[in-house]
Parts: structure tokens; C-alpha cells; sequence
């Protein structure tokens, strides 16, 4: 049965903007276990904007599913994961002016950076999974810098409007998933995905995992975090 991990960063961002320190993204995590998701994750920038050093430190003695941090590949943040030991690493791209992450991680064109973090990742006991584009160039690079899993991003599908966009877009993500899967990386995907936009992905045998932050954080504003977790949770396992 496929997992969820629920992204908090959003809780972070909120207690952000007075620099204060509510809401505290280690009870939203502590909620979203309660609501039954897999795993937490949160995205350590390096310009800190949401999730503090503190948020992971504290998440990391307290979060009882699973710890998965995003993050880039900079050594600044790839010494903080060998001291935390989170369970996952998330290699993503970093763009300072972006409101979130825009693509995936150009593994052929850092090649030997993402390789070379892979390795210390892996010496800390942590296991990496690299967010990528949709390509089977991107997954073949995956599997040869020897990652764990790939995240493959959804934002394309999830933006597409138009049926033949977004039967395209899941093809794409659905040919993905088995290329990945038969080389031997576990399935993820994430980016954009929502109560909507989730039911077309949830056929795909081969994804073992979803990673959702902003939809879910928007629902829980309103109806709770327990519950708009265990809502995803009911989507993601096909529980009616
Ligand atoms: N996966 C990755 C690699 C991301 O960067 C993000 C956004 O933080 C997500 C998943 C979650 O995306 P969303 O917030 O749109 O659900």
C-alpha cells in the first residue's frame, strides 16, 4: 500500500511571518501522525525562510513515522543531515527567488556534485532520493550516482487543465514510474498534488510513496490538520 508524507514547511512559513513562535511545526507534525500519514517532511533552505536548524533538531527526537529532509545539494546543509540522520535525504533545487521548488534536479548536469553527496549521505547511514523531472535521462542518472529513490515532480500534471495536458503529463509520470521501478529505485512523487488531482495517480502500482505539503496544509486551516491528513491518507491507500 502506498505511503504518505506530509510536507510542514507551511507551518513554519506562518510562524515565520512574525518571527515568532506559533504555530510550531513540531505539533503539526505530531498532529499529522495522529491523522495516520508515513512520514514528515521538511525542507531545510539554505536562506531558512521557513524551517529552522531548531524545527529539525526537535522533529528528529520526536517524530515517531519517519523523517525525510529536503534539502540542496550545498555542503553547508549536507554536514547538518550527517549530524541529524534524518531516515531520508531529498536532494532538490535551490533557487533563492523562488516561491518553491520550480523543477527537478538536473542530475546529468551535476553529475559528479550529486554523486559525491549520494556517497556522504550514504556513509552517515541515510538513504537519498532525488527529485527529477519526468525523464528516463534523469532516472538512468539516479540509479547510476546510486540513489535510493527518485521523487518524480508532478507540478507539470498538476498544473494541466486541458484532458489532453493532463493525460500526457500522466503517461509521462506512468512510463517514468516503471522505468525507475525496474531499475531498482523506489517510486515517489510529489509537487502540487491535491484531493483532486490524486485519483488519476493512485493506479500506478509502482508508486510506493506521495509527498504533499501545500494542499494539505490549506485543508487543515480550515477543517484541522488530524483530519486533512487522514482525508489524504483515505486518497493515497484507496480506503472508501
Ligand atoms: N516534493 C518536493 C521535492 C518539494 O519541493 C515540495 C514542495 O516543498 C513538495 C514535494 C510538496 O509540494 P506541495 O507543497 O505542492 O504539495
Amino acid at each position: 500500500m502506498a505511503k504518505l508524507a506530509v510536507n510542514i514547511d507551511h507551518v513554519a512559513t506562518l510562524r515565520q511571518a512574525r518571527r515568532g513562535d506559533e504555530p510550531d511545526p513540531v505539533t503539526a507534525a505530531a498532529l499529522a501522525e495522529l491523522g495516520g500519514c508515513d512520514g514528515i517532511i521538511v525542507h531545510l533552505r539554505e536562506d531558512r525562510r521557513h524551517i529552522q536548524d531548531r524545527d529539525l533538531e526537535i522533529l528528529r527526537k520526536t517524530i515517531t513515522t519517519s523523517l525525510n529532509l529536503e534539502m540542496a545539494p550545498a555542503a553547508e546543509i549536507v554536514a547538518i543531515a550527517l549530524r541529524i540522520k534524518p531516515d531520508v535525504c531529498t536532494l532538490v533545487p535551490e533557487k533563492r527567488e523562488e516561491l518553491t521548488t520550480e523543477g527537478g534536479l538536473d542530475v546529468v548536469g551535476h553529475y559528479r556534485l550529486v554523486e559525491d553527496v549520494v556517497a556522504k549521505l550514504h556513509g552517515g547511514g541515510i538513504s537519498v532520493s532525488l527529485f527529477v523531472d519526468p525523464t528516463a535521462e534523469q532516472i538512468d542518472a539516479a540509479q547510476a550516482v546510486k540513489a535510493d529513490c527518485v521523487e518524480i515532480h508532478t507540478g507539470i500534471y498538476s498544473r494541466a487543465r486541458v484532458k489532453a495536458d493532463i493525460d500526457r503529463e500522466t503517461a509521462s509520470i506512468e512510463r517514468c514510474a516503471h522505468h525507475a521501478s525496474g531499475v531498482g529505485l523506489e517510486v515517489r512523487v510529489g509537487h502540487g498534488l491535491n484531493y483532486h488531482n490524486i485519483g488519476r495517480l493512485t493506479s500506478i502500482s509502482e508508486i510506493a510513496e506521495y509527498s504533499i505539503g501545500h494542499s494539505i496544509m490549506a485543508r487543515a486551516v480550515f477543517v484541522g490538520m488530524e483530519r486533512a491528513v487522514r482525508e489524504m491518507v483515505s486518497l493515497v491507500k484507496n480506503i472508501r
